[in-house]
C-alpha cells in the first residue's frame, strides 16, 4: 500500500543528510551556514508540500491518549502515515530546524557583535535537534520490531503493507 510519496521521501533523506552534515561539521563555517539554511528550505517545502496536498499534520491531544494506552497495552495500531506520538516528534524536528536556522543567522549579525547569548541559544537547540533525532531513529527502530514492518525501508520505498 502506498505510504510515503515521492516528495515526502526526498524532503526526509535530505533534510536527514543536512542535518547529520551540520551537527558534525559544527564550525559555523560557509558550509555549516549554507547548508543550515538549506535544512529550514527543506522543511518550508515540506510544508507548502502537505498544505498543497491538504495532508493533515495537525496533532491531536486525545488521539495521542488513546495511542499511549494502546501502546502501553502493547498493541499499537499501525498506520500508513503517522502515528500520534510519532506528529509531535515530526513537529520537534522541523521547529527545531527552523529556530536553528534563525539563531544561526542571527548570532552573525553586527547588532549581535560581541554577544554570546544567542549562540549558546544556537548551541542548547543543536544539543536539543540531536537528542530528538536520536529518540526519533530509536522510535523507528522500536515500531519496526513491534509491528514487523521495516520502517525505514518504507521510508525508501514508500510502501508499507495493508493495515
Ligand atoms: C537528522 C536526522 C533525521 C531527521 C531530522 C528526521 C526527521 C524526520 C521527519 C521530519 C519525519 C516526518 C516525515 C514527513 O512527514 O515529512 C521523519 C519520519 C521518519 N523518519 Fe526520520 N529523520 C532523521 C533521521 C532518520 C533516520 C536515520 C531514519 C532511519 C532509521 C529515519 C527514519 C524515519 C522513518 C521510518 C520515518 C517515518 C515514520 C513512520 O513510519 O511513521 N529518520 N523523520
Ligand atoms: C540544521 C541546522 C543547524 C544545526 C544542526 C547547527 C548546529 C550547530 C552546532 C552543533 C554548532 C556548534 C556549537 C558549539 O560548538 O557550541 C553550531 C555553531 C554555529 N552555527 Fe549552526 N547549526 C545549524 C544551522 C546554522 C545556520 C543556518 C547558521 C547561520 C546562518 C549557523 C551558524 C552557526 C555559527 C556562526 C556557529 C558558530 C558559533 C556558535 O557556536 O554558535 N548554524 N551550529
Amino acid at each position: 500500500m502506498p505510504a510515503w510519496d515521492p516528495v515526502v521521501r526526498l524532503c526526509h533523506w535530505t533534510l536527514a543528510g543536512l542535518v547529520i552534515f551540520d551537527l558534525v561539521y559544527d564550525d559555523g563555517g560557509y558550509a555549516h551556514r549554507m547548508v543550515g539554511y538549506g535544512a529550514a528550505v527543506v522543511v518550508l517545502l515540506r510544508l507548502g508540500w502537505a498544505a498543497l496536498r491538504g495532508h493533515s499534520l495537525k496533532p491531536s491531544i486525545a488521539e495521542t491518549r488513546l495511542y499511549v494506552r494502546q501502546l502501553l497495552a502493547g498493541k499499537p495500531p499501525r498506520s500508513h502515515g503517522h502515528d500520534p506520538l510519532g506528529l509531535w516528534m515530526v513537529w520537534l524536528l522541523w521547529i527545531l530546524v527552523l529556530l536553528l536556522m534563525v539563531s544561526g543567522w542571527m548570532s552573525r549579525l553586527d547588532m549581535f557583535w560581541g554577544d554570546e547569548r544567542i549562540e549558546e541559544v544556537h548551541t542548547v537547540l543543536a544539543d536539543l535537534l540531536m537528542t530528538a533525532v536520536a529518540v526519533h531513529v530509536l522510535a523507528v527502530v522500536a515500531m519496526s520490531v513491534i509491528w514487523k514492518e521495516n520502517l525505514p525501508a518504507a521510508m525508501v520505498r514508500g510502501r508499507k503493507r495493508p493495515l
